[in-house]
């Protein structure tokens, strides 16, 4: 069965808050340096008192930590560094009393080279495994995708993820060139027993309480698939999967082409860097582009004080897909991720706050990175640790008080995972706590306001009202039954404003939450006048 507008799955996911945890860096319990499950479940308080309901960890399973556990050598074992299996299911369970879920990372694509799985495929003689990674038959001949020769003794090389060793597991290939006997058709039996094999590693995990998976590079299973049909086919048989058996899990793509993704049968998928620069319109700063690389002829960010973005690269993008997935699955918009610059990078908290009115008032499901509701900083010129190379500065240790090592461990300095951001006023929850004014609170009452108003929530209509080429600011109005909210913003240090026609709607528009802006009634709607860097949510009834 695929995505339809009946069969949209778990009812929560439309309202629903995410937090993503970097277990590594977030609490340290037993003062080795590196944060831990004890950790996690210690600060689940405090991740409800955010108007979270919901966790994202990413891998915690055990990994010789090439790329930080996105290299898994055995998905039914925690790794010890992060605790046990009884630690995580007592995550699950601690989490569950307080209204909180955990989905786990699913790594469905590729494993570490030190994978049982690989070391037996590696092996000369054939056994059931030889086809569980994509080989070609001789370390002579070029895959045509990247790939690695003279590993072992078996003649081949075989395909790559993502770094050296994250050997691609094998489900097979779209269309198989009859010329090269090593490409299997998708539908060949040791392709599925792959596939059957990932299924039975989230089964496990679901029995044990896990409330879904967020799957990483998720269209990249299949090779040379150019439509993402068989691709998409592979999902649909997950989420058959899901639906059978599992109707209360969550299932989140690391896509990036939420059309695509939701109608293979994803609940959610991440709008993010690849594929299109719409996100990195919105966010990314100049120094990000410069230093990652991505989508280096874009305008510059539209959330920029210097005014120059253009939020039409964002909204074409993002309409179509809204408009092909609406009713079908959920689109984020995500805060960052450890994979990209901190939203905080070239950002004061003023601009922060206008930032996170937007992603805590659109469709979908927002996603809060660890450390981001603080407005923690990229810590650049670290040196790369566990293969983040340019991300390892948005990995740093989560900055908790103004005790040893910004409350995150007990160790020595010298012992951390990661340094603390050095900076003399690095943000830390706990003075954030105290001021009302603070990043922290302002996401609170943000998340407060989207769960009163159901209007704001995934499932409230979304329509522009003011997104005009190069011109600020940004205006949507948000809609459900007979509730209708207009929020804009103006991340632009300069004075804006902007006449809107929200329809028929009662005279006396009600500010929810504002800062720098106010409404006036006109002939023929109403004019929003706003300051620089500033933002306003009206609730407005219909008549
Ligand atoms: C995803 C993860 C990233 C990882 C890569 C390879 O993009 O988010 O951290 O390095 O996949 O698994
Ligand atoms: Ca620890």
């Amino acid at each position: 069965m695929t995505a339809t507008k009946k069969n949209r799955g778990p009812s929560w996911v439309a309202n629903a808050i995410f937090y993503e945890v970097y277990p590594q860096s977030f609490l340290d319990t037993n003062g080795d340096g590196i944060g831990d499950l004890p950790g996690v479940i210690a600060k689940l308080d405090y991740i409800r008192s955010l108007g979270c309901d919901a966790i994202w960890l990413n891998p915690c399973f055990e990994s010789p930590f090439g790329d930080a556990g996105y290299d898994v050598s055995d998905f039914y074992k925690v790794a010890p560094r992060y605790g046990t299996n009884a630690d995580l299911k007592r995550l699950f369970k601690e989490a569950h009393k307080r209204g909180l879920r955990v989905c786990l990372d699913l790594v469905a694509g590729h494993t570490s080279t030190e994978h049982p799985w690989f070391k037996q495929s590696a092996k000369v003689a054939k056994n059931k495994l030889t086809h569980r990674y994509v080989w070609t038959d001789s370390v002579w001949q070029g895959a045509g995708l990247p790939a690695i020769s003279g590993f072992s003794e078996r003649d081949g090389a075989y395909v790559t993820n993502f770094f050296h060793f994250q050997p691609a597991l094998n489900y097979g290939f779209a269309k198989p060139d009859p010329k090269k006997p090593w490409q299997l058709p998708v539908e060949h039996p040791d392709c599925l027993a792959t596939r059957e094999e990932m299924k039975n590693i989230m089964r496990y995990w679901l029995d044990a309480g896990a409330d879904g998976f967020r799957v990483d590079m998720a269209s990249s299973l299949v090779k040379d698939d150019t439509d993402f049909k068989e691709t998409m086919g592979l999902w649909a048989d997950m989420r058959a999967m899901y639906d059978s058996e599992y109707p209360e899990a969550v299932l989140i793509a690391e896509w990036s082409d939420p059309a695509r993704a939701i109608a293979a049968g994803f609940h959610i998928d991440f709008l993010i860097h690849f594929n299109d620069p719409a996100y990195t319109s919105l966010f990314r700063s100049e120094p990000e582009r410069v230093l990652f690389r991505f989508f280096e002829n874009i305008p510059p960010s539209f959330f920029d004080s210097k005014g120059q973005g253009d939020i039409r690269v964002f909204l074409d993008y993002y309409l179509k897909h809204y408009r092909k997935t609406r009713g079908a699955g959920h689109i984020s918009i995500p805060t960052g991720n450890h994979d990209i610059m901190r939203l905080a990078e070239g950002r004061t908290m003023d601009e922060l706050k206008v930032a996170f009115t937007f992603l805590l008032t659109m469709p979908g499901v927002p996603y809060i990175y660890c450390g981001d509701e603080i407005g923690m900083r990229y810590v650049s010129g670290l040196i790369s640790k566990e293969g983040g190379y340019n991300r390892t500065g948005s990995r740093t240790p989560m900055q908790w008080s103004s005790g040893k090592n910004a409350g995150f461990s007990t160790a020595k300095a010298k012992d951390l995972y990661l340094p603390i951001d050095p900076t003399k006023n690095r943000p830390t929850v706990e003075t954030q706590e105290t001021d009302p004014e603070s990043l922290l609170n302002h996401l609170r009452l943000l998340s407060k306001l989207r769960r009163k108003h159901p209007a704001l929530g995934g499932d409230g209509d979304f329509e522009p009202l003011y997104a005009e080429k190069n011109y600020y600011p940004f205006i949507y109005r948000r809609t459900l039954g007979a509730e209708t909210i207009v929020v804009a913003v103006n991340p632009s240090a300069q004075a804006v404003s902007a006449d809107i026609r929200p329809g028929k709607l009662s005279p006396n528009p009600m500010s929810l939450f504002s800062h720098g802006s106010t409404l006036k009634r006109t002939k023929s709607g109403w004019k929003i006048t706003m300051a620089g860097i500033s933002f306003g949510i009206f609730k407005f009834d219909a008549q």
